[in-house]
C-alpha cells in the first residue's frame, strides 16, 4: 500500500498543497493551511463504487413532526430566531468583543431555567463567580441555571452526558479545546473539532446548543468558514460600543426566514427588548439641519425609521476630498454620488463628504439610495429637508427613482410617529394621512431642494 501524503489544506476555501505557506495561493487568506492527511489515491482497489449498502430513498410528502420549538421569553430573541430555539439544533451567534453576546445569553439561559428548562452556561472566558457576579446583577441569581468555567471539550461531554439538557451555551467557540488535535484553541483546526463535537452531542441528545462566536475585523466570525455551514442558524449581534442600541440578525436560518430582526438597548440591567425602535432610533434627531434625512428601513416585515445624516465639505481646489460612512455600504455612497454629479449636474466630486446613519444603525435596504441623496443635496445646498418627511426609493445609475418593496407599510410606520409627508417613487398610495409625493428622476427631487424650476 502506498504511504499515505501529507498536505496542507486550507481552512479557509479548502485547496490543498504539498508545501506549507503562510499564505493561502487560491483564496490569500493568512495562516489558514493546516496539515491533514491526504485523501486515499483513487485507484481500482480504493474505489468508492464498490462495497456501499444501499441506503432507503424517501418520499418527500411522508408524515413529518416539526421540530420543537423553546421561546426563551425574550420576544426580540425569540422573533430573530424565527420563533424559540429548536431542540437538537446549533446556534452560532457572532459579535463584536464587549457586544453583549454573554449578557444576552444569560438572559436567555436565566430566562428558560425559570421557565423549568434544564439549561447549562459553559464559560471558557470568565471564572464561573465572575458569571454569577453578573447574573445577579441582571436580578438572574435565583435561576436554576448549571454553571462552569471549562475548555476542554472532552470534560465539557463527559459532564453533558450525564446528566439531560434543553438549553447549552458554550462561550465562546474560540476557548474550546480538542485533545484531539495539537494546535491552540483558537485556532482554525481547533476551532472546527470543538464544534463538530458540539453540534454532534445537540443532534444525539436534542440540546439546543448555542456557540459564542468572536469576530474579526472585517466583521466574519473567526476561524474556519466551515463553522458557519456547520451550525443551523448563525445570528449576527450588531451595534456600536458607544451607542445603546444592538440589533440581533438571522444571517442564516435552516428553520425560518433570515429577515426579522430583534432590537436591544443596553441599560444598567442589561439588554432590555425595544418593541418600537424607530421612536429609539429618532429620539436625538436634530430637526432642520441641512443633511438630515429620515428614511423608513424594513427589517424583513418590519419597518424601523432611521435618520441619515450627510456632512458636504467644499475644499480649494487641488486636495483630495475624503469620504467617510458609517452604517452604510461605501460602494453605495460613490454610486450615488456619482449619478448627483453625472445626471443632476451638481459638482460634488472636489468635496469631502461624511454620512451617518445615527444611533449605530448598519443599513442594507437598497431603498436607502434616495434618502442618502436628499441628505447629501440637502447637506451640499445647505437646505434643511422638511422635518416631517421621509424619504425612500431606489436609485439607478441613470438617475431613474425605482419602486421599492411595502411602500405602504413604511408609509404606515411614518404615520404612527407623527410625519405628514413622503417623498418617493411614482405610484405611492396615500396612506393613513400621509401626503406622497413622487418623482420618476432624481433630478426631480434636486429641482425642488434647489427651487429650480
Ligand atoms: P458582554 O456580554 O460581556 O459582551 P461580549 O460577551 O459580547 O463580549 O457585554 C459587556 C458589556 O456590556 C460591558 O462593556 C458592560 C456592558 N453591560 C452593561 O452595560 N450593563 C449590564 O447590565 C451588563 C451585564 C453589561
Ligand atoms: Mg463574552
Amino acid at each position: 500500500m502506498a504511504k499515505a501524503k501529507r498536505q496542507y489544506v486550507c481552512q479557509n476555501c479548502g485547496s490543498a498543497t504539498y508545501r506549507w505557506q503562510g499564505q493561502c495561493a487560491d483564496c490569500g487568506e493568512w495562516n489558514t493551511l493546516v496539515e491533514e492527511a491526504a485523501e486515499t489515491v483513487f485507484s481500482a482497489k480504493h474505489n468508492l463504487s464498490k462495497g456501499g449498502r444501499t441506503i432507503p430513498l424517501e418520499t418527500l410528502n411522508a408524515e413529518s413532526r416539526m421540530p420543537e420549538r423553546m421561546l426563551c421569553g425574550i420576544a426580540e430573541f425569540d422573533r430573530a430566531l424565527g420563533g424559540g430555539f429548536v431542540a437538537g439544533s446549533a446556534t452560532l451567534i457572532g459579535g463584536d468583543p464587549g457586544i453583549g453576546k454573554s449578557t444576552l445569553l444569560l438572559q436567555a439561559a436565566g430566562r428558560l431555567a425559570k421557565a423549568g428548562r434544564s439549561v447549562v452556561y459553559i464559560s471558557g472566558e470568565e471564572a464561573a463567580a465572575q458569571v454569577r457576579l453578573r447574573a445577579q446583577r441582571l436580578g438572574l441569581g435565583d435561576a436554576p441555571v448549571a454553571l462552569a468555567s471549562a475548555t476542554s471539550v472532552r470534560d465539557i461531554l463527559a459532564t453533558l452526558g450525564s446528566r439531560t439538557a434543553d438549553f447549552v451555551v458554550i462561550d465562546s467557540i474560540q476557548t474550546m479545546h480538542s485533545d484531539l488535535i495539537d494546535s491552540a484553541p483558537g485556532t482554525v483546526s481547533q476551532v472546527r473539532a470543538s464544534a463538530q463535537e458540539l453540534i454532534r452531542y445537540a443532534k444525539d441528545s436534542g440540546a439546543a446548543i448555542v456557540l459564542v462566536g468572536h469576530v474579526t475585523k472585517d466583521g466574519t466570525i473567526a476561524g474556519p468558514r466551515v463553522l458557519e455551514h456547520m451550525v443551523d442558524t448563525v445570528l449576527a449581534f450588531e451595534g456600536e460600543r458607544s451607542h445603546q442600541y444592538r440589533i440581533l440578525r438571522a444571517v442564516k436560518n435552516r428553520f425560518g426566514g433570515t429577515d426579522e430582526i430583534g432590537v436591544f438597548a443596553m441599560g444598567e440591567e442589561g439588554l432590555g427588548e425595544v418593541s418600537n425602535p424607530s421612536s429609539l432610533f429618532l429620539t436625538d434627531r436634530s430637526r432642520d439641519v441641512p443633511g438630515s434625512v429620515v428614511f423608513p428601513a424594513l427589517e424583513g416585515t418590519r419597518p424601523v425609521l432611521v435618520e441619515v445624516q450627510a456632512l458636504t465639505v467644499r475644499l480649494a481646489s487641488g486636495a483630495t476630498p475624503r469620504r467617510a460612512v458609517v452604517g452604510w455600504d461605501s460602494g453605495r455612497l460613490a454610486m450615488v454620488l456619482a449619478v448627483l454629479e453625472a445626471r443632476c449636474g451638481l459638482q460634488m466630486g472636489a468635496a469631502e463628504v461624511y454620512l451617518n446613519i445615527a444611533g449605530g444603525y448598519r443599513l442594507t435596504d437598497p431603498a436607502a439610495d434616495l434618502a442618502v441623496a436628499t441628505a447629501l443635496v440637502s447637506a451640499f445646498s445647505e437646505r434643511p429637508v422638511p422635518p416631517d418627511a421621509i424619504v425612500f426609493g431606489e436609485l439607478s445609475l441613470s438617475g431613474e427613482v425605482r419602486p421599492v418593496s411595502h411602500d405602504a407599510l413604511r408609509l404606515r410606520e411614518a404615520a404612527k410617529l407623527g410625519f405628514s409627508t413622503a417623498w418617493g417613487p411614482n405610484g405611492m398610495k396615500r396612506v393613513n394621512g400621509i401626503g406622497v409625493t413622487g418623482f420618476a428622476r432624481l433630478g426631480e427631487l434636486v429641482d425642488l431642494m434647489l427651487g429650480r424650476d
